[in-house]
């Protein structure tokens, strides 16, 4: 339609993450706050986030300048006399089956070869920030269904789509746009969360774990170096930040020109509802950026 292809030019913030983690909870919050239910959904509209897992992208159009409330009660009305900052959020599905939909907004494949295709063709839109959504509350490693590995797993995907995203496409000595990274730690409400410090700690670690588990996995494959067919995959290919580093840190992806904050929050439990922190940071973090 007409209206999508003007939202294409907006800037964006693509939203990801594991499921469960409170991406659609977070949409439909930031949609009540900024929004003016000008959901451009191909999903069915949408409702209450609870039971509802999603199998498909909804991209949301929300206005910057629109009044952030931490009152639950507040209704904001962009529309008048705030000026006009529209910008789309991107939700994606979690499933590890349905993450390359969210990938393929950083790093776009070619329907046809699948081979990747350069970011500035049309049909990606201008992603200005992702917000990498985690549930904190079930992230620690002793905890009976610890996240940990899950979440950590789908993000050093996205972090090497964004190096090869920056290691690959430059124009002589020119870059892409650089993409920064919020790591959201999500309900903070409960009280079995991580701080934002420990998760960012609980990440780096199963990160360096996951580096090293795969290059070894390269090793152990018993294919010599030169059978691996020529130029299809270099040396450190799947080697997340500093080639060689010890242990794995975030300010790694600097190299990159990749920007990785962790910030904690919660989607439930602020405005009076209960106990959490809320996510006005996170708010502020996209308006910075859009
Ligand atoms: P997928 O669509 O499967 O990728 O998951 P999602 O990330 O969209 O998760 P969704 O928004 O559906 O939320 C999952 C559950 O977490 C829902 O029951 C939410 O109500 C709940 N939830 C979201 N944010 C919070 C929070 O801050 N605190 C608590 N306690 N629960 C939350
Ligand atoms: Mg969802």
């Amino acid at each position: 339609s007409g209206s999508s292809s003007k939202n294409a030019s907006l800037p964006s913030i693509l939203l990801a993450g594991p499921s469960g983690a409170g991406k659609t909870a977070l949409l439909t919050l930031f949609e009540k706050r900024a929004g003016r239910s000008t959901s451009t959904s191909t999903d069915e509209k949408t409702e209450p986030a609870k039971t509802h897992t999603s199998q498909t992208p909804v991209s949301t159009k929300l206005n910057a300048a629109a009044p952030f409330s931490s009152s639950s009660t507040s209704v904001s009305s962009p529309s008048d006399n705030q000026p006009k900052r529209n910008f789309l959020l991107i939700d994606t599905p979690g499933h590890p089956k349905l993450r390359s939909t969210a990938l393929s907004h950083l790093l776009p494949l070619d329907p046809k070869s699948g081979r990747p295709l350069p970011p500035s063709s049309k049909s990606s839109q201008p992603i200005k920030g992702v917000i990498f959504l985690l549930d904190a509350s079930t992230l620690s490693p002793s905890s009976p269904d610890s996240s940990l590995s899950q979440a950590a797993t789908y993000l050093y995907d996205l972090l090497l789509s964004l190096q090869h995203r920056y290691s690959r496409y430059t124009k002589g000595s020119k870059h892409p746009p650089s993409i920064p990274v919020l790591i959201a730690a999500n309900k903070l409400d409960l009280f079995t969360a991580l701080p934002a410090t420990l998760v960012k700690k609980e990440l780096e670690a199963e990160l360096g774990r996951i580096r090293v588990s795969r290059s070894k996995g390269l090793l152990d494959s018993g294919v010599k170096e030169e059978d691996v067919t020529a130029g299809e995959k270099e040396e450190g290919d799947d080697w997340l930040g500093e080639y060689g580093s010890e242990s794995f840190e975030f300010r790694q992806m600097v190299e990159f020109d990749i920007e990785v904050e962790v910030m904690g929050g919660s989607v439930l439990g602020n405005g009076g509802e209960g106990e959490g922190p809320g996510c006005e940071g996170w708010w502020k973090w996209v308006v910075e950026r859009v």
